[in-house]
């Protein structure tokens, strides 16, 4: 046995949030520079296992109720790996915001799932990786939709249609910002209210959900031909659309403003909305400088710039 080492990434929605409750397709956009990492180093058994992570430092059997989930990545993965009795020091260092749309809890299940299989010098397949992070994802959210187990595990984006998950190729470098709000994301309420309103005007929603899809498909498309211009288009298109749906609000749009000023490609609300995070589309690193630069000016309290694609 040995120490091991792992680390992930956390995730945004790119197109097709809130709609895809409803079967239409969606794309998740892996935030490759804003990372998680994670070490496992075996301990006696008598020494006990120990958890380290600016949300707890302690041992690991009384975890209290917010680090349940990486409780459960632990044991899941030493249960998995037939080494249910393991003593573990571990280790998690976490960039990804919580609350935030961004995937914490599954970028933090990816990491330390897979530094405790480092630990017996294992490396853990797509599909076994996924199912692990999904327990914990279980523990963490009730009924997780996987879009953020796999989002936080990728390297491209990743298209889901119908139980479909298809990684997307890219025909260039996308450089994006995303703009925290400084307020937390209300998924649950605002999955609510669309639901509701969808009860209470069925033809109506189904309109912007099947015009959120069509978004989905043509963003997908510029994904692989590198059109940046038309991707910026998708996304402005996507915003409009969700704020008919009413899960904007207004620190959203005074950022996606923001955003837009500053030349921006594009820029939407990701994720569930009524707080929670922006996404803009920049056309390269120079450009998202500026981008970040009036995001923070028009009051976003924290921004990250992440590429994707061909990298330097
Ligand atoms: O806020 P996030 O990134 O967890 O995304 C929620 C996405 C929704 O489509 C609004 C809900 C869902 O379960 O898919």
């Amino acid at each position: 046995l040995r120490t091991g080492t792992a680390s992930s990434h956390g995730k945004t929605i790119l197109i097709g949030e809130h709609a895809v409750v409803y079967g239409v397709p969606a794309l998740v956009l892996p935030v490759l520079d804003v990372r998680v990492t994670a070490t496992a180093t075996p301990v006696a058994l008598d020494a006990g296992s120990r958890l380290e992570s600016t949300v707890h430092t302690g041992p690991l059997d009384t975890a209290p109720a917010a680090v349940l989930p990486t409780v459960t990545a632990v044991t899941a993965t030493l249960r998995h790996l037939g080494a249910p009795e393991q003593h573990l020091h571990v280790v998690v260092d976490s960039a990804v915001p919580t609350a935030r749309g961004m995937g914490s809890s599954a970028a933090v299940a990816a990491a330390v799932t897979a530094a405790v299989a480092d630990v017996f010098g294992r490396t853990l397949d797509v599909e076994e990786h996924h199912e692990l992070v999904q327990e914990c994802e279980r523990v963490a959210h009730g009924r997780p939709s996987g879009l953020d187990a796999r989002g936080v595990v990728a390297d491209v984006p990743v298209w889901f249609e119908d139980g479909v998950v298809e990684p997307v190729p890219l025909g260039a470098v996308f450089t994006f910002v995303v703009a925290d709000t400084g307020v937390p994301g209300h998924t649950r309420q605002a999955v609510a209210a669309v639901r509701a309103e969808h009860d209470r005007d069925p033809q109506a929603v189904d309109a912007v959900i099947a015009a959120i899809g069509d978004l989905a498909r043509r963003a997908r498309g510029t994904l692989v031909d590198g059109d940046a211009q038309a991707l910026g288009a998708t996304m402005d298109a996507a915003h409009e659309l969700l704020t008919a749906l009413d899960v904007s609000s207004a620190d959203l749009d005074r950022l996606v403003d923001a955003a837009r000023r500053a030349d921006a490609l594009g820029a939407k609300l990701t994720g569930g909305g009524r707080g929670g995070c922006v996404l803009a589309l920049a056309a390269d690193g120079e450009h998202a400088d500026r981008v970040a630069a009036a995001l923070r000016a028009a009051g976003a309290t924290e921004t990250w710039t992440t590429t994707i694609g061909a990298r330097a």
